[in-house]
């Protein structure tokens, strides 16, 4: 090759984000920034799990049989903005069927694939870090107080015009927050090189700010 010639320009860095955390912890809201500061396509995993238990749901299928829930895993398809995924009784079969090592194996091909597409994404669940993408470019774990996680959890039900109860919505979410740290199957846990942002005591915006601010950072690092 001519010394003197351009050199080719460096490929364009793929770029994988891992967002975990317990419910209502905000990592949601972060991930979506982060997709839309990186431009990267983003995935709420979350959603799979809902679709699942509201097909299981629909058919009047027992959230108890792994086999029943599997079969809902089937020809999934779904309208990410379809309220009732977000109802009270869907998120309570998702979070049961969500333990089924059936369900998280039958759902497991899409989000690697999605995972590993060639421009990069960010994914966001419970297993990002530490199953789906343990090489992720940078991870992040969102976590918040149950308390002001109920708080939340509260404000975004009564907003939808659903009925909803302090005192209910926290002894619910504490048991939400025991199953998937206990669970066998792929468990609620911090990835060991995972950036931690508490979100208890700052609002939103903040949020998304220190996230990109975090992520920046570990990818500049990486770099060096
Ligand atoms: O917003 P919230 O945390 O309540 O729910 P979500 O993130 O939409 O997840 C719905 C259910 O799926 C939860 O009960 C999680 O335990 C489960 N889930 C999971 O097991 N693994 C994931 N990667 C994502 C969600």
């Amino acid at each position: 090759m001519d010394s003197n010639s351009t050199p080719e320009p460096a490929a364009p860095r793929r770029i994988l984000i891992a967002v975990d955390g317990p419910a209502a912890s905000g990592k949601g809201t972060v991930a979506r920034a982060l997709a839309a500061h990186f431009k990267l396509p983003h995935m709420d995993t979350g959603m799979l799990y809902r679709a699942v238990a509201l097909t299981l749901w629909r058919w009047g299928g027992d959230p108890g049989s792994e086999f029943e829930a599997v079969r809902a895993c089937e020809d999934l398809n779904f309208d990410s903005g379809d309220p009732e995924l977000r109802s009270e009784p869907v998120s309570k079969i998702a979070s049961s069927i969500s333990a089924y090592p059936a369900v998280r194996r039958a759902l497991l091909q899409r989000q690697l694939d999605f995972a590993g597409q060639l421009g990069g994404a960010v994914l966001d669940g419970r297993d990002i870090g530490t199953v789906i993408a343990p090489n992720a470019n940078a991870k992040l774990f969102v976590t918040a107080s149950q308390e002001v996680r109920a708080q939340r959890r509260v404000r975004e039900l009564l907003e939808r015009g659903m009925p909803a109860h302090y005192e209910d919505v926290l002894i619910d979410l504490k048991s939400r927050d025991e199953r998937d740290r206990n669970r066998d199957a792929a468990p609620l846990r911090q990835a060991e090189d995972a950036l931690v942002l508490d979100t208890s005591s700052i609002d939103r915006d903040q949020a998304t700010t220190e996230a990109i601010r975090l992520i920046e950072a570990r990818l500049g690092a990486n770099d060096h």
